[in-house]
């Protein structure tokens, strides 16, 4: 039918086969990508079958939902719109794809989002980092290029293209490694294993001066104390929190230096030896499962040759978590006040040199509670670090309350309107974000745009 339409009328016509063979011809690097994916199904079956099996994890949870203090603490950021907790390696591209926090093309003239965000879902990153420069890549919007992202998180992201050796191929993860010592040529098979994983599962910021391209903040080091060095002696910040003015840090899942100070790590144990362990296909023959998934799946096989016990273990894990998060709780709702009594006293008249104390207390504190909730299984990975943290965040904000409190009673100040932070409905109506609204474009982009024009990757999941 429709090709009966476009032959009646001409210019339509012209029009409609121009965009058709866009759609239907792929560009040369997906033909590449296609047969490389065709070659290394056979050349390796049971990895490439593991590796597939990523997509069964599809369970994910909406933690505004579970956190909606969290809300106030990253509003200002599209971290407050949404943000889930991680799944599968199969829906990477997907769900960056239709996240809220990626948004829609941006108007003409306007810079929007960088395409950095694809760095670490999928290695089209890589690829055209090495075709435009690494700040040329990161000089584009993200939207600009979906259209060449052909692959989920891939064996060419952990591997020589082709073969079984590990590699590294994102220039920030070579950086970075390289500035805490451990250069990724000079290491033995093991501590690769866990660099491969470090490229994405580890902290970054975009560097404005550098065309928002993805750095790691390891100068100093890459504990809290010498990242928030790094970014305190720079007066860096992310963006300004619109109700308190403090200049935020944020962190992402900073799993691999969690891990590196762990005991696990000390003792050689890895993210694959939890994450990927050795399994056996039909025919007998050991390989290394591809299924990254839960560790806790695994305890016959992985945690048993140490620990005994898989009752004293989960219990010792319950523990930890039931812990952890009560702190983080805790640390978020003193945070939010925080928040709010700083606004108060702004809005009373206070001035920089009297407030610069309590907003600098905010921002540690806050940065430390990040490092902490950002950081996807921290009660596993190093639960001594995760206390450490949250109990300097307590610290921290208290001080910053008790500041304000002294700054508020000179203004006569005598009460603060605290958000209403009961359910993410709630708080995102007290940081003014429209979630339909914000729905209904992202909707209409991703009809008109991401289905008609972008590979199947970016739809995984969601048709
Ligand atoms: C997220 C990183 C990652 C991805 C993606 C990945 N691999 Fe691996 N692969 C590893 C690690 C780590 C090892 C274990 C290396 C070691 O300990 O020697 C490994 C081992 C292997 C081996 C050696 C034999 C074995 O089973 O231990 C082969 C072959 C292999 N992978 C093929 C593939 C193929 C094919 C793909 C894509 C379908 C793929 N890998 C995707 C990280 C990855
Ligand atoms: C190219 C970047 C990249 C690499 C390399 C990578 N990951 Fe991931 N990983 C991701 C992203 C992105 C997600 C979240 C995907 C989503 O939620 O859509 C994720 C999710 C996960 C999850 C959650 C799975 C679930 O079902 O809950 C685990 C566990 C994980 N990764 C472990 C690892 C391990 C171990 C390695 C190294 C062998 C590794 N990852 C290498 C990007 C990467
Ligand atoms: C001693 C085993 C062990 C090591 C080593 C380890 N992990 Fe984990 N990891 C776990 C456990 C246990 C959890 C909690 C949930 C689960 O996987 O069962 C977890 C959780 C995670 C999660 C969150 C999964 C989710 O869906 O919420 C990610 C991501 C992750 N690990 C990545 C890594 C990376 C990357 C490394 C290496 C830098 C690593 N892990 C090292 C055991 C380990
Ligand atoms: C190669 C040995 C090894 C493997 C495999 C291993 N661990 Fe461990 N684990 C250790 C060591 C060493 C410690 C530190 C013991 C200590 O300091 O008392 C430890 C400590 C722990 C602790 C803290 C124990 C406590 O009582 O507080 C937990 C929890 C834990 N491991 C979970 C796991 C899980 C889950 C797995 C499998 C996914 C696993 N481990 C695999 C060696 C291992």
């Amino acid at each position: 039918m429709l090709v009966n339409v476009v032959k009646t009328v001409g210019l339509v016509s012209l029009l409609c086969t121009a965009c058709l063979t866009q759609a239907s011809e792929p560009s040369a690097a997906a033909k590449e990508q296609a047969a490389r994916d065709v070659s290394l199904k056979q050349k390796f079956p049971v990895q490439y079958k593991s590796w597939l099996e990523t997509s069964e994890q599809t369970e994910r949870e909406d933690m505004l939902a579970s956190y909606p203090a969290a809300i106030i603490l990253w509003a200002g950021s599209s971290f407050a719109k949404e943000y889930n907790s991680p799944r599968g390696h199969h829906f990477a591209v997907a769900d960056v794809t239709h996240t809220l926090r990626t948004g829609v093309p941006p108007k003409a003239g306007d810079k929007g989002l960088s395409a950095s965000c694809w760095t670490c879902k999928t290695p089209d990153a890589p690829r055209l980092m090495n075709e435009l420069g690494i700040e040329g890549f990161s000089a584009k919007n993200f939207t600009e290029v979906g259209k060449e992202v052909n692959s989920v998180v891939y064996c060419t992201d952990c591997h020589v293209d082709g073969k079984a050796e590990l590699a590294l191929p994102r220039p920030h993860a070579q950086d970075a490694m390289a500035k805490v010592h451990l250069p990724f040529d000079k290491q033995n098979n093991n501590m690769k294993g866990a660099q491969v994983c470090g490229q994405c599962h580890v902290t970054y910021y975009f560097q404005p001066e550098r065309s928002n391209k993805v750095n790691i903040p390891w100068i100093f080091g890459n504990n809290v104390d010498d990242i928030e060095k790094y970014y305190d002696t720079r007066r860096f910040y992310e963006w300004i929190h619109p109700i308190s003015q403090t200049p935020i840090l944020k962190a992402r899942h900073p799993e691999f230096e969690h891990w590196s100070r762990s005991k696990h790590a000390e003792a050689g144990v890895t993210c694959i030896t939890c994450h990927m362990p050795e399994t056996t296909d039909e025919q007998g023959n050991s390989f290394t499962s591809h299924k990254v998934s839960k560790a806790l799946n695994h305890f016959d096989e992985v945690c048993q040759s140490c620990h005994k016990s898989e009752k004293k273990i989960i219990s010792a894990l319950d523990k930890n978590k039931a812990t952890i998060d009560a702190k983080a709780r805790k640390v978020e709702g003193l945070l939010v006040k925080a928040h709010y009594e700083a606004a108060a006293a702004w809005d009373a008249g206070a001035t920089w040199p009297v407030m610069n104390d309590a907003i600098m207390a905010i921002r540690h504190s806050q940065w430390r509670w990040d490092f902490a909730m950002a950081s996807h299984g921290l009660y596993a990975h190093n639960p001594e670090e995760g206390n450490a943290l949250l109990d300097m965040a307590l610290r921290q904000v208290k001080y910053a309350r008790t500041s304000l409190d002294e700054i508020l009673k000179k203004f006569d100040v005598k009460s603060v309107n605290y958000p209403d932070i009961s359910s993410k409905a709630s708080a995102h109506a007290a940081v003014g974000i429209e979630l339909e609204k914000l729905t209904e474009a992202k909707k209409k982009f991703i009809k008109e745009d991401v289905d008609k024009n972008w590979s199947e990757v970016t739809k995984y999941g969601y048709e």
